[in-house]
């Protein structure tokens, strides 16, 4: 890591991921009843306790676990830990009545308000911004397939370097994040910058549990979009890239077979590829 490329530190990403959480304000999930409440949080603990008694947890074990937990809070590591460990199977279970494209994990680092563009459109990004371009078209049709007009693709990615602006203060506001209005037919076209993968931060609790566990902390490269339209289901997704690193070992299992592109090199020299998007309507 050079001295002019700063590392994704806990404080840079994680806090503000708690930020950002908060700031979607969340209605919570006031009408869960008591006997719900009971059930499922003792499920949580069932699972806790056969854990301790399979293997035998110590004292000691039981206190560095509790000073993780302290650390994890005071951090502002929540989003980030949770979104890692546990939206994928909260994602699969949302997904089993679900038609349409594949969804997967939102993430900790969305920002809602990205500028607003046209159906063919360029990511705000730097002027020297680096990385292999990256043109990125289809259109959004419903489970009928019929075009949907206008339909949204809110997207934003992580840079050449793996840095979502907004949570790493050196990444400008508002870099290769954007609301692009698909046309009549529901097609658009996009240019942007291949994404390079996402490494947890290592200087946080979570990257602490990650190396003493002797996991690795990487997640694939990887678009991330809300695909949304009047009528319809939004779609909260990802897409990854063939051949990427950690496509098969991601931290955060959040990949699925059909979320993969390949892009092709055009003889410009930039990648391009294809997506078509299928929205359920509701
Ligand atoms: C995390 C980061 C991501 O970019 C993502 O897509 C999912 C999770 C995380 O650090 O928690
Ligand atoms: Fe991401």
């Amino acid at each position: 890591m050079s001295t002019t490329q700063p590392s994704p530190t806990a404080a840079g990403s994680g806090a503000s991921a708690t930020e950002a959480f908060r700031a979607r304000s969340h209605a919570g999930a006031g009408g869960t009843s008591q006997e719900r409440v009971a059930t499922v949080v003792k499920a949580v603990l069932d699972g806790v306790h056969a854990a301790i008694t399979a293997h035998q947890v110590t004292y000691a074990e039981f206190s560095a676990a509790k000073q993780w937990l302290i650390d994890v809070g005071e951090g502002g590591e929540w989003p980030l830990l949770l979104d890692v460990f546990v939206e994928h199977e909260v994602e699969e279970v949302a997904a089993q009545h679900q038609q349409g494209t594949k969804g997967t994990i939102l993430g900790p680092y969305y920002l809602p308000g990205a500028t607003r563009l046209p159906s063919v459109a360029t990511l705000p990004m730097r002027d020297d911004e680096p990385g292999t371009p990256l043109v990125f078209a289809g259109q959004v049709r419903d489970t009928t397939g019929e075009p949907v007009p206008a339909a949204e693709l809110d997207l934003w990615h992580a840079d050449h370097a793996g840095y979502y602006s907004g949570f790493a203060p050196h990444v400008p506001a508002g870099n290769l994040r954007g609301v692009v209005v698909a046309d009549d037919e529901g097609r658009f076209e996009i240019s942007t910058v291949q994404p390079a993968p996402y490494q947890i931060p290592t200087d946080g609790p979570t990257g602490r549990l990650v190396e003493a566990a002797g996991w690795h902390p990487w997640r694939p490269a990887h678009l991330h979009l809300i695909v949304r339209a009047p009528g319809h289901r939004p779609i909260t997704t990802q897409l990854y890239f063939a051949g990427g690193d950690w496509l098969d070992s991601d931290v955060a299992q959040a990949t699925k077979p059909e979320l993969v592109l390949a892009p092709q090199r055009q003889e410009d020299g930039r990648l391009r590829s294809e997506y078509d998007f299928v929205l359920e309507p509701v």
